[in-house]
């Protein structure tokens, strides 16, 4: 039906006659003369209708916006002064010789360049949002991306292998979505966290290589980079250690960068063990474009009188930590109380700060409410170790280290951006040497930080369960710009460890077993040494796109809620499906 895209139109093509078919983007009337914007995939045409040819002009009137139409037409110099830079195709226009209407539209519920519509809104007529040309170009971005990983990975002797979608339960720290089976009354399929067991039972299989870009299902609190069922870019190697994996990683996510958006990402990417993160940084996914850290005063604060401080600096697991505001001098008395209540939010019972008027006269130069309760040789050591200047402001969190790294941690990255302190590059980060567990106070056992089938450092299985808490893991996260993008691990490759993390997380024989036993049984057939990653295909667009969430980056995702407002998913069941099913609500009516 056309002869070329709109947006394609450019002088290569003066004078030739050209066939388009698009979406009448805005008509306008200028004196007798119409205008239409045609737009496709592509972009955006200027189409001229003449009262000359009286029948298109007469049909060029009575189009509305969104209106699909098929034009023909001549194209030609625009007129002097009416060349418009900002537009590909504004050099030309086309004269239009016909017009033809595909399809009317009713009048849209919202403009496409409108930017305050509600999400609600947007997502049921996700069809008219999808025609924003940003958005065109957030899901033009995902095809390319996803075909640079696919020739990268296959280039590299990684098998694409799909794996189930009705399947057990994968312990990725969620709730399942789960699955009524009918032919086994009472039992359930899981839909997966992720392909973690089958991607090393693929491994176990002898494949070596493997990957996939795969649906995964999480039914958890939904936030700006997180959905109910989300694309990973899956991953695994046999007979490859930490440094063989990430290095490759690595080389991809150098090239993905360069050739789809053209950014030089450092190389090699800068490493950081966990504990060095959450130390300068009060997280295990920095955000390296902020120049703000945190420094460690705990042991300063050991004597000092104010209790505040020397509570915490003397508990085991206490933490006093400041962070340098350079020029945070000009922060109003205002500013600082709306920080105080933003790192309530995080547990914080305050935040002491000082003002370092002038930095050169020790106490004198300072003004803070806690001054009186520091000791001459403590403020010198602070003003030292934070590298404080004249005009700074130095902020302190004390508490359990949990409370001062999550508070000073946000705060960190809300101060860096109402000061705009960010340095605009790009800053890709691995996170290593992660501890395997972390004490549940609540259930009184330990939790893996990544998943159960993460290798600790140590073979031996005696010397995990001897200390827990000291345990090192073969575990890496690769975070960009303060997002983590994916995570990864060298397995398990034994029964006997796999036996004992278990345990360890207090799981009985019985129920490791029960639910996992399918894997441990495999351990024992000849297991290679294996490892692997996952990364989130969602959120790595959405950093490349600087798209503010990734709802935009996916053709129809779902709300804050998890429902889906196009289709009204989820929905009620019928009776007859549900009596197939043997469920029985506990809440009758609640069906069709
Ligand atoms: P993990 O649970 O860290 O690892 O997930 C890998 C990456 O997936 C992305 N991600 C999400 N993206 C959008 N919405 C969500 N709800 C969501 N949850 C996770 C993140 C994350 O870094 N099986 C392991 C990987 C492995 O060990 O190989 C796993 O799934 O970017
Ligand atoms: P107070 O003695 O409670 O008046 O507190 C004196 C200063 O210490 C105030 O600026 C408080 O905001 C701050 N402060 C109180 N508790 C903490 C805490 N746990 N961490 C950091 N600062 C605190």
């Amino acid at each position: 039906m056309r002869s070329h895209y709109c947006g394609q139109l450019n002088t290569s093509l003066l004078d030739q006659k050209v066939e388009l078919c698009g979406w009448v983007h805005r008509r306008r009337d200028h004196g007798g003369v119409i205008f239409i914007d045609l737009r496709d995939r592509a972009g955006l045409a200027q189409i001229v209708f003449d009262p000359d040819r009286p029948e298109p002009f007469s049909i060029a009137d009575t189009v509305r916006n969104e209106y699909v139409v098929r034009i023909t037409g001549q194209v030609r110099h625009r007129p002097e002064g009416t060349v418009n830079r900002d537009l590909a195709t504004g050099e030309v226009e086309v004269l239009g010789h016909s017009i033809e209407i595909l399809n009317r539209a009713k009048t849209p519920p919202f403009q496409l360049d409108d930017e305050n519509v509600a999400d609600d809104t947007r997502l049921r007529y996700r069809y008219i949002d999808l025609r924003r040309p940003q958005m065109q170009d957030n899901i033009r971005l995902r095809a390319r991306v996803a075909k640079i990983l696919r020739n990268f990975l296959d280039d590299h002797g990684f098998l694409e292998i799909e794996t189930p979608m009705l399947t057990k339960a994968t312990p990725e720290g969620a709730r399942d979505y789960l699955v009524p089976s009918r032919t086994h009354p009472g039992a359930f399929f899981a839909l997966p966290q992720s392909p973690q067991l089958f991607k090393q039972l693929l491994m176990m299989s002898g494949m070596d290589r493997y990957y996939q870009i795969v649906r995964c299902f999480r039914d958890e609190d939904l936030r700006a980079d997180r959905q109910p069922e989300f694309t990973q870019l899956d991953i695994e190697t046999s007979f490859m250690d930490e440094k063989q994996i990430t290095a490759i990683m690595e080389e991809m996510f150098i090239k993905l960068f360069k050739d789809a958006i053209n950014v030089n990402l450092p190389s090699p990417v800068p490493r950081m063990t966990y504990a060095d993160a959450v130390h300068r940084f009060g997280t295990d996914h920095p955000d390296l474009c902020n120049p703000l850290e945190l420094t460690e005063v705990s042991d300063l604060m050991k004597q000092v009188e104010f209790k505040v401080f020397s509570g915490p600096a003397n508990m085991t697991n206490g933490r006093v930590a400041a962070m340098r505001v350079p020029k945070g001098g000009e922060l109003t008395r205002k500013q600082i109380d709306d920080y105080t209540a933003y790192v309530a939010n995080f547990g914080a019972k305050g935040l002491a700060y000082i003002k370092v008027n002038d930095a050169g006269k020790g106490r004198e130069g300072l003004q803070s409410p806690i001054l009186k309760f520091l000791p001459d040789e403590v403020i010198a050591e602070l003003l030292k170790r934070s590298r404080a200047e004249t005009g700074d402001l130095i902020f302190f969190g004390a508490d359990k280290a949990k409370i001062v790294n999550d508070s000073l941690g946000a705060l960190r990255n809300q101060i860096a951006s109402d000061l705009t302190l960010l340095t605009s590059q790009w800053q890709p980060v691995w996170i290593t040497d992660f501890p395997m567990f972390e004490y549940n106070e609540e259930e009184r056992r330990w939790d893996s930080l990544h998943h159960p089938f993460t290798a600790p450092r140590v073979t031996d299985p005696a010397e995990v369960e001897a200390d827990p808490g000291k345990c090192l893991s073969r575990a890496y996260d690769l975070v960009l710009n303060g997002t983590e993008l994916g995570g990864g691990s060298v397995r398990i490759h034994t029964p006997e460890m796999q036996r004992t993390v278990l345990r360890l997380l207090g799981m009985g024989a019985e129920e490791a077993e029960e639910k996992f036993g399918f894997l441990i049984n495999a351990l024992d057939y000849g297991c290679p040494p294996h490892g692997g990653i996952a990364f989130g295909l969602d959120r790595m667009i959405m950093l490349m796109s600087g798209a503010p969430s990734i709802r935009d980056v996916i053709a129809f995702p779902k709300t804050q809620t998890a429902n889906c407002p196009l289709t009204s998913a989820p929905a009620p069941a019928s009776l007859k499906q549900l009596r197939e099913l043997g469920i029985r609500l506990a809440k009758p009516g609640k069906t069709e």
